[in-house]
């Protein structure tokens, strides 16, 4: 399949701009798109048809259900059984946004689009492109993260090209997703509602209209064993890891540059690769380490120059600077993978806010391989 490429620039767009992508939507086929949070693979969320081939381009386990996007309120009637007062609440302060609600489905959905379940997971994103494309189609698009099953979720339209090119219609560059995270899902089927999965919406910002609402208990694990089953179908898969073995180190902060040091020393005398996804604070500690090539997230990341170098010191910016690091983290991961590193050592970052988010899926990347120093 020949994947067509449709830059559109969201602060000066037309109707004519999506005429080919909304087409194809409504005949079942399948379009990326930017989002704030991270690129989404888009089809028509009432054909199971479309749904099908979601999960294939993806190599996605249909077990894993789908979000739904709409670009405003009223388009969540036909999706849901009946609409919680909770919903219009969140939606009233948080939608357009990155927040997803899990509410009870209608029938109008297929089971296709659900992973099977009874409920439905909604979504109304906030960035230009997806909302415009939203109405030209005319119909809600099920979308998950563009990515391959298993990899890092697609910030930028080189990363969804790198994983679906030639597996799907259309990809729209809308350029890099600002929060670069996805978005936090609240499930509100159950009393009191919980957080699926932590995102940019954090906990505190929730609670000042669900004062309730708790983490489900899977989102706060830090062990590979500990036996809670997530939730969210999705969080149960390995996710979001490089190919390299990813470990984090916690603790005291001379203590966590010290031991990543001597690990990478170790590794670079057996002759690896290695990475190192550290922070503004903490990469002048690594500047002795020879043939190392130092990165700042964003500027000259994914470039191959200096081949010669077996350490890449990744700097993803300042540790005081949450919505930085989320933003960089996905690029990140997936710069390891392209200068084949074979082990990667990363620094913990601070839980709590935005950080929540941050760890989560850092913890998940690294298989929960977490070292206390
Ligand atoms: O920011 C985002 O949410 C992005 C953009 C494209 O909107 N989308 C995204 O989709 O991250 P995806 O498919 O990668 O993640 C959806 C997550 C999965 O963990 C899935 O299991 C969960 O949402 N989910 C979907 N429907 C659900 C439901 N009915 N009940 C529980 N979890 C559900
Ligand atoms: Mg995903």
């Amino acid at each position: 399949m020949k994947t067509v490429i449709k830059k559109i620039d969201a602060s000066n767009m037309s109707s004519e701009d999506f005429k080919e992508a909304a087409e194809l939507l409504r005949a079942g086929k399948l379009v990326a798109f930017p989002t704030e949070t991270v690129y989404g693979l888009g089809g028509n969320a009432y054909d199971s048809t479309a749904s099908a081939r979601i999960y294939a381009a993806k190599g996605r386990p249909s077990d894993n259900p789908l979000i739904v996007h709409i670009s405003e309120f009223s388009e969540i009637e036909p999706l849901v059984s009946h609409i919680p007062e909770e919903a219009r609440r969140l939606s009233d302060r948080f939608w357009p946004g990155p927040l997803t609600m899990i509410l009870d489905k209608s029938d109008a959905i297929p089971k296709e689009t659900t992973g099977g379940l009874d409920t439905v997971a909604i979504r109304m994103p906030s960035h230009p492109i997806a909302n415009r494309l939203i109405k030209e189609a005319g119909i809600p698009i099920a979308a998950p993260s563009a990515n391959a099953s298993g990899r890092p979720s697609t910030t930028k339209a080189e990363h969804v090209i790198e994983d679906l090119d030639g597996r799907i219609d259309m990809i729209i560059d809308g350029g890099s997703s600002d929060i670069g995270l996805e978005s936090t899902i609240v499930d509100l089927t159950v009393k009191p509602a919980l957080i699926l999965r932590p995102g940019y919406i954090t906990l505190e910002m929730l609670r000042e209209a669900l004062p309730d609402i708790e983490y489900d208990r899977a989102v706060l694990k830090r062990t590979k064993d500990e036996n809670i089953v997530a939730k969210a179908p999705g969080m149960k898969y390995r996710h979001y890891a490089p190919k390299g073995d990813l470990t984090i180190f916690e603790g005291d902060i001379d203590a966590v540059s010290g031991t990543i040091k001597k690990k990478v020393l170790e590794k670079l005398e057996a002759g690896h690769v290695v990475g190192v996804l550290t922070s503004d604070e903490l990469a002048k500690r690594y500047s002795d380490i020879t043939n190392a090539r130092f990165i700042h997230g964003g500027s000259n990341a994914g470039s191959k120059e200096n081949a010669d170098a077996r350490v890449f010191i990744y700097d993803i910016g300042s540790r005081e600077n949450e919505a930085e690091i989320a933003a960089g983290l996905f690029d990140a991961l997936r710069f390891f993978d392209e200068i084949k590193a074979e082990f990667i050592y990363a620094e913990g970052f601070t839980e709590g806010g935005l950080g929540q988010a941050i760890m989560n899926r850092l913890m998940k990347a690294a298989g929960y391989h977490i070292v206390e120093v």
